[in-house]
């Protein structure tokens, strides 16, 4: 069995690290690495050769590229809800490439999805194939680095856009990253990739979009002629509202939409597809600072014995019934602050055997750099924390439960996706901090939300995602 400082959903370690080497690192030459599991070696990718000095900030040395493979976590989970853990995993991985590049007090330089699918498309990585979540570029001599907190079109982007000049001989197809919503009487095409469009429709149009999906039998012509030929115009200069729909990316050449149409049967047939379009609205959300994303300071007291406890992490499913002191509770919960920004979380503590702390459930209550614990009256026992998550025994078993409850911010898809990859980044700090305390975890995000947030009293159980951690000594290791 393979060894992992992380744990994964279900075991499918989706996450990929890219070793992007810019400067020779004593024997390791410049180029670009990943690691084989097998022989325990960086191994130099094909892609080596590409240059990436236009879009690696100065002062890089070495920059970690995290992509994602889904089709590894997909094709076991068919369900749309396991895009979350996908995301808390990368979390997870990232925050332990922080704390060590924080222990070597190498300079760090954040960058964010925007920042890593700029640079994975540049290595010819597809984002649809293996989207890119985030970068950190690394800096080995101290040297104050500015905040670049300018706006930004990645080239990538920038280069679909514009890219036929004539369309008149070409094939068209509906753009498959686009949907229909009809409000008050009034029909909308809302255009996600590769840029964010709403486009008003008439019935014409609407007849052009169908008239334009991907044909079985593959015998419909879609060129501007024969679309204009098989719809029924009426009142307006048809080729100019044909027009239109291109302009704005509704109809797209047929040699770039059958690729994406490939990459999308993927995703669909494990059920994924809306996945998908949230990743393309992620990516194509511009309005958004370069280095502004995935931002918090470094954990409030410095991790010792960081690289022990990574060796020795593991999920832990069967617990003694001993008892887990204060001290130990307390460095853990130390740990998860402070919170990352863009989170809004709301922490409670089930006790069931912590020294100093009569059993019950508490909300952890966060106040001018320190935390206390608040009783909430709540009462929460082994039995229900099973039943809540979805039966799994190891729910209810440990000596204390942890519930990471963020109150969603859904005001941009870019947004929500970073704030399942903080829930990943503090859930690691909780694993490494209890492994630290020999304690071991057992971790999931899949809760029943509308029970657990009723006996709660939350009210908006479909703007929050839960996290949940329970903690204690780990059958036969004392
Ligand atoms: C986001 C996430 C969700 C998880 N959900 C569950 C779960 O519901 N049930 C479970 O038994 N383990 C769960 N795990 C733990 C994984 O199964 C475990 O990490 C993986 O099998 C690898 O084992 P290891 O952590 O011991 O290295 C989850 C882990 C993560 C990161």
């Amino acid at each position: 069995m393979l060894k992992r400082t992380s744990p994964s959903g279900g075991g499918r370690h989706p996450t990929e690290g890219i070793l992007l080497i810019r400067k020779a690192i004593g024997n390791i030459k410049e180029g670009n690495y990943a690691y084989d599991t097998e022989t325990h070696s960086l191994v130099k990718l094909d892609n080596s050769n590409i240059k990436l000095d236009h879009i690696l900030p100065e002062g890089t040395d070495f920059s970690i590229l995290f992509t994602v493979c889904p089709e590894r976590a997909m094709w076991r989970y068919r369900d749309i809800r396991a895009f979350r853990p996908m995301l808390i995993d990368i979390g997870h991985v990232i925050e332990t490439f922080k704390l060590l590049i924080s222990k070597a007090s190498y300079n760090l330089i954040k960058g964010g999805i925007t920042e890593a699918t700029e640079v994975a498309e540049a290595l010819g990585i597809n984002w649809m194939e293996e989207p890119a979540f985030n970068i950190l570029h690394v800096g080995i001599e101290k040297m104050n680095l500015n905040n670049q907190n300018e706006i930004y079109t990645p080239v990538f982007l920038k280069k679909l856009v514009n890219r036929e000049s004539s369309y008149s001989a070409l094939n068209l197809l509906t753009n498959p990253f686009s949907w229909i919503k009809i409000k008050n009487g009034v029909i909308f095409l809302n255009i996600i990739y590769p840029e964010q469009r709403q486009l008003h429709l008439n019935i014409s149009d609407l007849e052009v979009l169908t008239h334009c999906l991907p044909s079985q039998r593959g015998d419909r012509l879609t060129d501007i002629k024969n679309i204009l030929n098989s719809v029924n115009y009426y009142n307006e200069d048809p080729e100019k509202r044909l027009y239109n729909l291109i302009n704005n990316y509704g109809l797209i050449p047929e040699s770039i939409a059958k690729g994406w149409y490939n990459h999308i049967a993927k995703w669909s047939i494990y059920g994924w597809y809306p996945s998908l379009l949230q990743h393309a609205h992620t990516i194509t959300e511009l309005s958004y600072k370069k280095n502004s994303s995935l931002y918090e300071e470094s954990p409030r007291r410095e991790f010792e014995n960081l690289e022990n406890s990574l060796m020795k992490r593991k999920t832990v499913r069967e617990f003694e019934n001993d008892i887990v002191t204060f001290e130990s509770f307390k460095n853990i919960i130390d740990s998860i602050f402070p919170i990352t920004e863009g989170l809004s979380l709301n922490i409670y503590i089930v006790a069931f055997n912590i020294t100093k702390i009569k059993n019950g459930c508490y909300k952890i209550i966060n106040k001018d750099d320190c935390w206390q614990i608040k009783k909430t009256g709540i009462s929460l026992n082994r039995k229900e924390f099973q039943d809540l998550a979805i039966g799994q025994y190891p729910a209810s078993a440990g000596a204390f439960n942890i519930l990471m409850i963020n109150e969603m911010d859904v005001s941009s898809s870019k947004k929500y996706e970073e704030q399942f990859i903080s829930l990943g980044k503090l859930g690691q700090r909780i694993c490494l901090t209890a492994t630290r305390e020999d304690l071991g975890v057992f971790l999931t995000p899949a809760v029943k939300d509308k029970a657990l947030f009723e006996k709660l009293g939350i009210t908006q159980y479909d703007r929050c995602a839960t996290y949940l951690f329970s903690i204690g000594v780990p059958k036969g290791e004392r």
